[in-house]
């Protein structure tokens, strides 16, 4: 393939990104992400502040453009994200107990319903582990209202939309240590009761602190053996030049050497469309041109 999606597709793999609906009016943007990719992740307007602003009244507007844009361009959408600590619209934040709960399961409802049929696969739960050596849940408020909220969730988004992979998704859970240990158990015990879930996503952002794990393929495929699906949803990786496109040559091939690590998800497009303050962590420089990176990934694509 010439492309990244094409590429991807070759294997029946997916190759997606992020994607900001501010820039959609870019015109180099949308350039690259019609060429390049097959799958898209709205980076920011599927969250619970964006979606439901106030209690009960929804807003799709921004994701709307994202995924009417995808299905105008051949791309499919990764879901993202259902229950997460982060980025609650205040007034969820102000809940707790009973009260919570309800709000976080009808949101749940709520959004995947109204795009049911139009999402790849939704990360229901984001980031709900701990870091560091506990392997222990993250305290939150959605954790305070009880150990269970996790499967909750899985099971209100299961009845929602049933065709839609329902993934959990973490960070620093891309080799095996702890908190990977955790999440593992948390699968296995899903799969053995029948909890909904058919995927893990490992988000993948590396940087020196946290470089790509010797262990990173192994990883993937200890998951892949309880019976789910593998993505890597989030990736990128700071660096430039040799280093970069060797670090992205080797993730990309350890997806390709797990039969159901099923595509990859970079975190935007350019540099300048990264999270990060600073840094240079993507495939394409700040004009869009493809940096050694880009050519590595996608010869990994191709097998190389
Ligand atoms: O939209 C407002 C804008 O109106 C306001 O003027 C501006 C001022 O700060 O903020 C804008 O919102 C920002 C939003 O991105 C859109 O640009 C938020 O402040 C900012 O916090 C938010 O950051 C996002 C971050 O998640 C929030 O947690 C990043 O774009 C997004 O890339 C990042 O993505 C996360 C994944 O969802 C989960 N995994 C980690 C990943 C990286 O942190």
């Amino acid at each position: 393939g010439t492309t990244l999606g094409a590429s991807a597709a070759e294997s029946g793999r997916y190759f997606g990104t992020a994607v900001a609906a501010n820039k959609l009016s870019d015109s180099t943007y949308v350039g690259i992400l019609n060429r390049e990719f097959n799958m898209a992740t709205p980076e920011n307007e599927m969250k619970w502040d964006a979606t439901e602003p106030s209690q009960g009244q929804f807003n799709y507007s921004n994701a709307d453009r994202i995924v009417n844009h995808a299905q105008a361009n051949g791309m499919r959408v990764r879901g993202h994200a259902l229950a997460w600590h982060s980025q609650q619209p205040g007034w969820a934040q102000n809940l707790s107990g009973t009260a919570l709960r309800q709000a976080m399961t009808n949101h749940v409802t709520q959004v995947a319903t109204y795009y049911k049929g139009k999402i790849y696969a939704w990360d229901v739960v984001n980031e709900a582990f701990a870091d560091g050596g506990t392997g222990a849940r993250r305290d939150s408020n959605l954790q305070r209202t009880g150990n269970d909220w996790i499967e909750v969730a899985f099971r209100a988004a299961r009845a929602a939309d049933p065709g839609a992979k329902l993934c959990y998704n973490d960070y620093n859970t891309d080799g095996q240590n702890a908190k990977s240990n955790a999440v593992y158990a948390m699968v296995q015990d899903f799969k053995s009761r029948g909890v909904p879930i058919d995927c893990v996503g490992f988000q993948s952002h590396f940087n020196s602190a946290s470089p790509v794990p010797s262990d990173y393929q192994a990883n993937l495929q200890r998951f892949a053996n309880l019976g789910v699906d593998v993505q890597i949803t989030e990736l990128d990786i700071e660096g430039s030049g040799t280093a970069q496109a060797d670090n992205y040559n080797r993730v990309v091939r350890a997806c390709l050497a797990v039969s159901r690590c099923t595509g990859i998800t970079v975190w935007g497009i350019r540099d300048s469309d990264s999270w990060r303050a600073s840094g240079t962590p993507l495939l394409f420089d700040g004009s869009g041109n493809k940096k050694a990176a880009y050519t590595s990934t996608l010869n990994a694509l191709n097998g190389g």
